[in-house]
């Protein structure tokens, strides 16, 4: 039987996450891993902070934490969140591990060996009063295009011309303000892409099944040409690099922190050996199934050199079997931005509203095959239609009839007939769409099966009118109303991908023991699997109403800085 490794991108540490984070990466991986373990499939789902790199360390500073702490802080942090977002991972790791560490000094050893590494001299400005090398874009002075005179080593903000430090007037350092700044040449390492290239290219055009977006853009690099790439800086925070000369420089952040995939993996199996092996998923897995999940900008990193590096050691590592890439979410047209503060970042989102809300109204707009858009108003529509309107009212109206005209039990009598067939016909086409949908890793589609899904039981109650038929013949109101119980159940096993937290809420409701709430989605359609005489309870009201005065006041909130 094949199994499951599913990864999202590694995070930043340092920062809160927004909601575009969120849907490009860690969301739509949950959902597929709690899809797949509802199959009853084998599943291990790893994510982890990313905690090497420049930014990390400057934030440190600025808050005037040693990097360690910071980190600590920060990774804490970063892990509740996504705990409260119900964020199913089976470990969630740190890439500053001594783990990752280990396997990066392994990996790069095997490269070197083969001969995939090559040393080159470069120049980089060094300031002294920081006694630091700085990244292009931690040296700031004046623009030589247009006289702005905040303009990055890298880039200039005000007219978008790409630049290299030394081109910049009156450089300065971003740490300290220091001018005190001089070209030194270092010697780094780099990664023979080139000489990999062919092999790269065929493992990409090996996965036809591929999103367009993913295989285009590694396409993409492969046409233009792969080049050398530098995996070393002279900074100390990061993997040090076991090589003689580099005792004061350490790997890039990007060449460890997909290592870090198995570096978590291994975190999680160090903990309890016995019970679990890592490498059974990561060495010589000809059963595993990888499925990696990511925003767009992450995709040359994992189709193009995370590949390389593996390829590079000559050795069995598991490399993806999809890669599942994801465009923007913007916030009204632009760019959700952490260093501006703009759009909805995960804990703001948690005061407003529970996290099942977001988690299904981020999946019915997941920006697959284009960019999409935040909105209060999209998100005030489709929590009043979708949840509100559709799941809550179905599940509030049936519970609430049951309990005012039968009491809280299962109510008894009448007999399954054609209504039933038909709605049991119904369900079963659009639990298969809902299905596909989420084998083809299709999160928008998926989420749409699921709402007509939920509408099913309100066209079926509607039609059945059991209020008036109570009159009539309460055998058969029984039976109808029954039946709708039966569909809440089967509502709260299959939405559990999508909305946990109310899916538990569902089976609280219906009394149904640890067993019972293990049921897959095939028997999620057994639509006479409570039996009458079964207690139940009527849940508090499953999701609220956001008004246009609320909208309003939201949108006057995130405006963004
Ligand atoms: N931290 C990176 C980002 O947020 C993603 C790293 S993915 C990795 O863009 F796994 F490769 F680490
Ligand atoms: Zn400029």
């Amino acid at each position: 039987m094949t199994r499951y490794l599913i990864t999202s991108a590694l995070p930043y540490i340092n920062g809160m996450k927004h909601l575009g984070n969120l849907v490009g990466s860690m969301l739509p991986a949950d959902v597929y891993a709690r899809f797949l373990r509802l199959e009853g499939k084998k599943v291990l789902y790893i994510c982890a902070t990313d905690e090497h790199g420049t930014p990390a360390e400057i934030a440190a500073l600025e808050e005037g934490l040693d990097i360690e702490t910071y980190c600590d802080i920060q990774h804490q942090r970063q892990k509740d969140i996504y705990m409260r977002f119900g964020l199913s991972f089976d470990y969630f790791g740190r890439s500053s591990s001594p783990q990752n560490h280990e396997l990066t000094q392994h990996f790069y050893g095997l490269l070197e060996k083969n001969g995939f590494i090559e040393e080159r001299g470069i120049q980089q400005i060094y300031s002294l009063d920081d006694e630091r090398y700085l990244p292009d874009r931690y040296v700031i002075g004046t623009c030589p295009k247009c006289g702005y005179t905040r303009a990055r080593g890298d880039q200039c903000e005000s007219c978008a011309s790409l630049l290299n430090p030394s081109e910049l007037v009156e450089p300065r350092s971003a740490v300290s303000g220091s001018q005190n700044l001089e070209l030194r040449t270092s010697k780094h390492l780099f990664l023979k892409l080139d000489a990999l290239s062919p092999e790269i290219q065929a493992w990409v055009q090996s996965h036809g099944d591929w999103p367009k977006l993913t295989s285009s853009i590694a396409m993409k690099w492969l046409n233009e040409g792969l080049q050398p790439r530098c995996i070393t800086r002279d900074l100390s925070w990061g993997v040090p690099v076991p090589r003689e000369g580099y005792e004061n420089k350490v790997f890039y952040v990007w060449f460890d922190a997909p290592i870090e995939y198995v570096g978590a993996t291994k975190e999680w199996s160090d903990l309890d050996p016995s019970n679990r092996d890592w490498k059974s998923w990561w060495f010589d897995a000809s059963d595993v199934y990888y499925a990696q999940f990511m925003a767009k900008d992450n995709l040359p990193f994992h189709t193009i050199i995370w590949p390389a590096t593996i390829l590079g050691t000559r050795e069995p590592w598991t490399m993806a079997s999809y890669i599942k890439g994801f465009n923007w979410l913007t916030y009204y047209g632009g760019k959700f931005s952490t260093s501006q503060q703009r759009g909805v970042f995960m804990d703001d989102a948690l005061e407003i509203l529970p996290p099942d809300y977001w988690r299904y109204f981020l999946m019915s707009v997941a920006p697959e095959s284009d960019d999409s858009d935040f909105g209060w108003d999209l998100f005030a529509a489709v929590v009043n239609k979708d949840l509100a309107g559709t799941l809550g009212n179905f599940v509030n109206r049936t519970l609430k009839l049951v309990s005012s005209r039968f009491g809280t039990t299962i109510p008894d009598g009448g007999q399954w007939g054609e209504h039933e067939d038909e709605l049991l016909a119904e369900c079963t086409d659009t639990v298969e769409e809902y299905r596909t949908a989420l084998r083809n890793f299709e999160f928008r589609k998926a989420s749409h099966a699921l709402k007509k899904l939920w509408t099913h039981g309100n066209v079926y109650i509607d039609a059945r009118a059991p209020w008036s038929l109570i009159k009539t013949d309460r055998d058969e109101a029984a039976l109808v109303l029954r039946t709708c119980i039966n569909l809440v159940r089967t509502y709260a096993i299959a939405s559990s991908p999508f909305i946990p937290f109310t899916s538990e809420a569902l089976f609280d409701a219906l009394d149904m023991t640890e067993e019972e709430r293990k049921a897959g989605l095939d028997d999620a359609l057994n639509l006479t699997a409570l039996k009458a005489g079964r207690p139940f309870q009527v849940p508090p009201i499953l999701f609220r109403r956001l008004d246009s005065d609320e909208v309003k006041e939201l949108q006057r909130k995130f405006e963004g800085i």
